[in-house]
């Protein structure tokens, strides 16, 4: 199965990706931690995308691509992979359509998660992750079980992200009004386009998601 998860800043694309993971055993190819793990490593690509990051703009079409491109190729893929955060605009989405045909792979469906703006800035303000094994929670929406410890590693090792604050996030939003919400006209004139709400529990979404997955 391949899969775009579409939506705004903290619609809930990672965390519903994490559950498809567990359930579908297909990769979560976020390129955000990817470009994020660059930064951390202070590679080339690392170098150019901080500060743009940083800024809540969008990295260059050309980084983004040919991380994705390769990434496709790994092994891990064979069976499927959740893209999460990519295509992010138009130049990408093409290029994402001459990867699949040139790789003779095929494009099974892109879930759009729709949620209000003023919920994405209270998901986003409050979001945390464990940054051992990268499980998230939220202050108020999801909590660790045991305080301060991870429920899926145990650790007490918490991050939050340094663009998850209130200026960076509406300049997130509007790069993605701009330059990704094209994409849900894109795909809904090819036919691949399933809307889900996403302003419901973190349950009541994944069920939604997989009877999408059943019929996609
Ligand atoms: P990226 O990491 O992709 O960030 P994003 O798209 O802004 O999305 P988020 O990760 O913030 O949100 P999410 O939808 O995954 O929400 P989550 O599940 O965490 O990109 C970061 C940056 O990298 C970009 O700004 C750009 O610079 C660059 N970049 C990345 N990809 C690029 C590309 N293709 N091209 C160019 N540049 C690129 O949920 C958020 C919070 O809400 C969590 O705390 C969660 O617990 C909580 N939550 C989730 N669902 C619910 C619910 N139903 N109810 C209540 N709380 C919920």
């Amino acid at each position: 199965m391949k899969l775009i998860l579409l939506g705004p800043p903290g619609a809930g694309k990672g965390t519903q990706a994490k559950l498809i993971v567990d359930k579908h055993s297909i990769p979560q190819l976020s390129t955000g931690d990817m470009l994020r793990e660059a930064v951390k490593f202070g590679s080339k690509i690392g170098k150019r995308a901080k500060a743009v990051m940083d800024a809540g703009k969008l990295v260059s079409d050309d980084i983004v691509i040919g991380i994705v491109s390769d990434r496709v190729d790994m092994e891990n893929c064979k069976n499927g992979f959740i893209l999460d955060g990519f295509p992010r605009t138009l130049q990408q989405a093409d290029a994402l359509e001459a990867m699949f045909e040139e790789k003779d792979m095929a494009l099974d469906a892109v879930i759009e998660l729709e949620v209000d703006d003023d919920a994405l800035v209270e998901r986003v303000a409050g979001r945390f992750t464990c940054g051992t094994c990268g499980e998230g929670y939220h202050d108020k929406f999801k909590l660790p079980v045991t305080p301060n410890k991870c429920d899926k590693c145990g650790e007490n090792n918490f991050a939050r992200r340094a663009d998850d604050n209130e200026e960076t996030m509406r300049s997130r939003l509007r790069a993605y009004y701009k330059e990704t919400a094209p994409l849900v006209g894109y795909y809904y004139a090819k036919g691949f386009l399933r809307g889900v709400d996403g302003m419901g529990t973190i349950a009541k979404i994944a069920a939604d998601v997989d009877n999408i997955l059943k019929s996609a």
